[in-house]
């Protein structure tokens, strides 16, 4: 039987609409939630991330600038510009593209940051809250996951789930999430990583294994047990003269093979990778509605 495709393009489409209508009372209410998003240096590829989360705010009513730095900038001057922002009353949420140039600290950075401020749930109060189970911002690709698991009404609940990769922005996150003690998670989780003896050992047993881990095609069918769910995190560029940009993104999960055998699978592209914006915006709404009303 075929796995049941985890569609996160047409889940972010509705959830930004639902962001649209938040938007729009608060609006009414006097309000127009603005994100400012600061990038240094010339990474192609932050730069098509910020360009995208500039657009997906104008088309959901949320006011963006973008602080486009350039990669000479000095840690102390960087650190300038959150305090500015973070003092600047009219700005509800604030992001700071990663990865930074070296040279810089990012996580001197991020900790600058006023976690009431932060939208993608990076700064260490904020991850705190997150693992003492009183979230406030939560990382915006784990968010995203739990949100496609949730509204595709995959069971979760006591699951037993793998994760691998361990990354500050993905893995660990999202372990603290599932193994929230509350109704719909409680799971048990299993975080694997570069130094796991034997991943295989692991992701066999499990009824949901995410794959966040940045290596093509790493989750096989003999390492998963038939009838699991298989979540996708990775973006990776593999080479494929036979396209006209010379190459296609594939995941961490052999997808073609995995469908057969999977109840669910994410696709990539078309995954979880469109509900990480999704959630952003949603958290710039929580983050502004929470400013004006500390509800
Ligand atoms: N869809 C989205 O919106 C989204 C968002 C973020 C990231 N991503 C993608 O997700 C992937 C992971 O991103 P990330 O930022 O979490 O990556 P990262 O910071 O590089 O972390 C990768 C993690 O995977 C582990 N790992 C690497 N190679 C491994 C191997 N051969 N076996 C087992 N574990 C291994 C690493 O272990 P160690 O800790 O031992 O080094 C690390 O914990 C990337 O492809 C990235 O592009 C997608």
């Amino acid at each position: 039987m075929k796995a049941t495709l985890l569609d996160g393009k047409t889940l972010a489409r509705q959830i930004r609409q639902e962001v649209a209508a938040e938007v729009a009372e608060l609006v009414r209410q006097g309000v127009t939630p603005h994100l400012s998003v600061v990038i240094v240096g010339d990474d192609p590829a932050s730069r098509i991330y910020v360009g995208s989360k500039g657009k997906a705010c104008k088309k959901t009513g949320i006011a963006s600038n973008t602080i486009q730095l350039p990669e000479t900038t000095s840690q102390k001057e960087l650190l300038e510009i959150v305090g500015n922002l973070n003092a600047d009353e009219s700005v509800h949420g604030i992001l700071v593209q990663l990865p930074l140039p070296s040279g810089i600290d990012s996580d001197a950075v991020v900790c600058a940051i006023d976690p009431s401020k932060d939208v993608d749930g990076f700064t260490p109060e904020n991850i705190g809250k997150l693992l003492l189970g009183t979230p406030y911002t939560v990382a915006c690709t784990p968010a995203g996951i739990v949100e496609l698991l949730d509204r595709n009404a995959v069971p979760v609940e006591g699951a037993d789930v793998v994760i691998v990769g361990r990354s500050n922005i993905v893995g660990k996150p999202l372990a603290a999430i599932l193994m929230q003690k509350t109704a719909g998670r409680n799971c048990t989780v299993t975080v694997c990583h570069s130094r796991t003896k034997d991943i295989a050992r692991y992701t066999r047993s499990a009824d949901i294994v995410v794959a966040a881990l940045g290596k093509p095609c790493f989750l096989k069918t003999d390492m998963v047990k038939p009838g699991s769910v298989i979540v996708d995190v990775g973006i990776n560029r593999v080479e494929d003269p036979s396209t006209p940009k010379g190459y296609r993104l594939v995941g961490d999960a052999d997808f073609e093979a995995l469908s057969d055998i999977a109840s669910f699978i994410t696709p990539v592209p078309g995954g979880v990778g469109p509900l990480t914006v999704a959630m952003l915006l949603k958290n710039t709404v929580k983050v502004a509605r929470l400013a004006k009303c500390g509800q």
